[in-house]
């Protein structure tokens, strides 16, 4: 794995939370911290990469000359990377994408009145972004590799291997969730084609760098 393996390669990644709101001052949001994906894209910059990073609200500092674009909602999130994904060579999805949203988000603030009934909300189905993007010709062509990541507390092996062929991805990215989130170690196992690898506990700066080392043994020599 030469330091600049990822030269001359556009990478797109997801990461953080996001956020739908309810009204103007309350919202849904999730624990995630942001760091997993932060960690791929400086580590994506490290080795050459052009790196755009489109994170939900997360409290990070922006890793050095990565392209970054904040985002709140799942839709806006999907929006940004549809507007990114043909123009790259490698989409990695981290972001902990809420899966519903309220149905009607007020205009205005929802106002506690004395008597009135508890506000109740009704919520519909985000986008899957990921599968979204994994539908593109860009993707179905091969030209852009698409990595997902998966969190699940039990069944790793076959809630992962089956995620993985849903989605319609050549990688998915397993870890025992949700107590990775905000940490600084976790444990991943990827899942492609041929089967599954763990990479031994270790930092997300270090995963991230071998996560990468197998993202661009799997790449398509340029033609
Ligand atoms: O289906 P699940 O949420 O477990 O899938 C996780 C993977 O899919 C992650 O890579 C996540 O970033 C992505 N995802 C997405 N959009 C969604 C839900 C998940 O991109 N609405």
């Amino acid at each position: 794995f030469t330091p600049k393996s990822l030269a001359g390669k556009r990478l797109l990644v997801t990461a953080g939370p996001t956020f739908e709101a309810i009204d103007p001052v309350r919202g849904i949001t999730n624990r995630s911290s942001g760091k997993m994906g932060f960690a791929i894209a400086q580590a994506a910059q490290e080795a050459g990469a052009e790196v755009t990073l489109i994170s939900g609200p997360v409290a990070l500092p922006t890793p050095r000359n990565v392209a970054r674009i904040d985002v709140q909602s799942a839709q806006q999130m999907l929006d940004a990377a549809l507007l990114h994904a043909d123009a790259a060579d490698i989409f990695i999805a981290t972001a902990a994408v809420a899966d519903w949203r309220p149905a009607n988000s007020a205009e205005h603030k929802i106002k506690k009145t004395e008597g009135q009934a508890t506000p109740a909300l009704h919520f519909i189905e985000n986008p899957d972004i990921l599968a979204t993007i994994a539908k593109t010709p860009a993707a179905a062509s091969g030209k852009l590799y698409c990595v997902g990541f998966a969190a699940e507390s039990d069944n790793l092996i076959e809630y992962a291997s089956a995620k993985r062929k849903r989605k319609g991805i050549p990688l998915l990215v397993g870890n025992i969730g949700p107590n990775t989130f905000g940490q600084d170690d976790n444990i991943l196992t990827i899942f492609d084609e041929q089967g599954h690898q763990q990479l031994p506990k270790a930092s997300k700066r270090v995963l991230a760098k071998q996560l990468l080392q197998e993202i661009a043994l799997r790449l398509q020599p340029a033609h």
